[in-house]
């Protein structure tokens, strides 16, 4: 753990790169070949391709689901086929109210655009992760990511610390308990019917991940301009640690891209959708029927890009493994089981690499009995 108490070199925050206005990408943030975005290259057929759209209506006019309705069916097999497929999904008719999301946005726009020093009395450690940031992980001399952020705990209530948050601008920790609220139960809806289209109980999910002592978190991002967006990434690829994430995107600028059958497909968000998708302690409960998929985020020259994360997360301390239910001799234990504050600590240590945290857990030895 001491290696997190501290980033391993001086933070620069990548806004103020930016305000200087350097008409080039320092080196500590350009990417190897193999990692740049293609930008400006030809499309490829993938592009044509976009993440799947789910009505939520039947939802939000019940406040619940069940199996036995025509049109839940339909919904938990479109889940179904865009958990396994895609691992991601945009949803509308969520309930969530338009004009909270933009002022949301807004929100921590206006917060990014504060002078320096108000944000710097926010400036974060590892330990945590609490405040705002410009790097995840700690490994000395890594090629860092083209953004900054503001990241946040709202649940479990011991860890919820509104000092933490930006005071400024004055309608900052309002909308953001408000935003959070509201979010946490379009969660609490998607993990219920994502349970269900494992053919698992609705309180599933919920369940093991430790029923009220789930974990929510939330980072804003802020990816600036940037002077050769062919070099760099806002966020380099990897598979969000946690159950789900529903994601705010930038209502004006696209960037984020996800990965399908091996190449990167970039997200059109609709306007007014939430996206979202499936981390890895589903694909582990799902025993690994869903995927937690790979996504990145690429900047441009010409517009700043802000999104807004919510992470519904299963309490640290408990163990999670794969559902009883989904492992067969046809289908095998996927993996170890772990607790979430474990496999965070190694993406708190190494930043965003890809899957390979998953898929080396994956590899691990025989799996033990897990019941
Ligand atoms: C994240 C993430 C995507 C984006 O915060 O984990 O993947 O578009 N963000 O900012
Ligand atoms: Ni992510």
């Amino acid at each position: 753990m001491e290696c997190l108490q501290n980033w391993p070199e001086p933070i620069i925050h990548v806004q103020s790169i930016a305000d200087s206005g350097a008409a080039t990408v320092p080196d500590r943030y350009i990417k190897p070949i193999s990692d740049r975005p293609e930008i400006g290259k030809s499309t490829t057929v993938l592009d044509q391709q976009s993440i799947p759209v789910i009505n939520l209506a039947a939802f939000s006019e019940t406040g619940d689901i069940d199996h036995e309705h025509a049109c839940n069916a339909t919904l938990m097999q479109e889940i179904s086929v865009a958990c396994r497929d895609w691992g991601f999904f945009q949803v509308v008719n969520h309930g969530v109210s338009p004009e909270l999301m933009k002022r949301t946005r807004e929100t921590w726009r206006a917060f990014f655009h504060l002078p320096m020093e108000q944000k710097h009395k926010y400036v974060n450690t590892p330990k945590t992760y609490e405040g705002y940031g410009s790097r995840l992980g700690v490994e000395q001399g890594a090629i860092l990511d083209w953004g900054d952020y503001y990241f946040l705990n709202f649940l479990p209530w011991s860890l919820k610390n509104q000092d933490k948050w930006p005071c400024l601008p004055e309608t900052l920790r309002e909308t953001v308990e408000e935003y959070g609220r509201e979010v946490v139960e379009l969660c609490e809806k998607v993990i219920k019917v994502v349970s269900r289209s494992l053919g698992l109980e609705g309180d599933y999910v919920k369940r093991v991940f430790g029923g009220e002592g789930v974990g929510v978190s939330m980072r804003a991002n802020y990816y600036p301009r940037c002077p050769q967006p062919e070099l760099t990434l806002g966020l380099s690829a990897h598979s969000d640690p946690g159950g789900i994430t529903v994601l705010l995107a930038d209502d004006r600028v696209q960037g984020l891209q996800v990965r399908k059958d091996g190449a990167w497909v970039t997200v059109q968000p609709l306007s007014d959708a939430f996206i979202v998708n499936i981390g890895d302690q589903i694909q582990v409960v799902s025993n690994a029927i869903y995927k937690s998929v790979e996504h990145r985020v690429m900047v441009n020259s010409e517009e700043e890009r802000v999104s807004v994360a919510i992470f519904y997360n299963p309490r640290g301390d408990v163990l999670i493994g794969p559902a009883q239910e989904l492992v067969s001799p046809a289908r095998a234990v996927c993996c170890m089981p772990m607790t979430y504050n474990e496999h965070r600590l190694d993406i708190r240590k190494r930043g965003p690499r890809g899957k390979a945290q998953v898929d080396t857990l994956k590899s691990s030895s025989t799996p033990p009995n897990l019941y």
